[in-house]
């Protein structure tokens, strides 16, 4: 039995990684995590830790099934204040709009 039990969670595990992965495609996933260390995202960010910035796993816990990727896109490149705490997330106006629409996707779907 539990053994039984302990397959059918590894297969959930397994089927919502690959749920994960069906929105994006390989290669955006690449452009996706060159384009974070390229705009210098990672000196603010990391994947679970806090640095300046909030974890990409809590940003993606945060907004988990909502429809906020236009939003985040937009902040990502306008910037954000007190949503996390005092500190801001910059303005960056070298991103255009297409990375920072992949980079919003990117990390609310666990930055995977
Ligand atoms: C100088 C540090 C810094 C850099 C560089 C930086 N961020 Fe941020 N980021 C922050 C801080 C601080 C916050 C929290 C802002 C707030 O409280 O509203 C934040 C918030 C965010 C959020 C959450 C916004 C929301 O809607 O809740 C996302 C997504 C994000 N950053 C992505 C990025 C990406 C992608 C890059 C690179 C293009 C980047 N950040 C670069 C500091 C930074």
């Amino acid at each position: 039995m539990k053994i039984m039990l302990n397959m059918a969670m590894g297969m959930m595990v397994s089927v919502s990684a690959s749920l994960v992965q069906a929105q994006m495609k390989p290669a955006e996933l690449t452009a996706a995590q060159s384009a974070f260390s390229a705009y210098g995202c990672t000196s603010c960010h990391d994947a679970s830790s806090r640095i300046v910035g909030p974890s990409l796993k809590e940003i993606a816990a945060r907004y988990k099934g909502k429809k906020v990727s236009a939003e985040v896109a937009k902040r990502i490149v306008e910037g954000s204040e007190g949503r996390w705490g005092t500190m801001p997330h910059p303005s960056n106006a070298a991103l255009n709009q297409a990375d920072a629409a992949l980079l919003a996707r990117w990390i609310l779907a666990g930055a995977p």
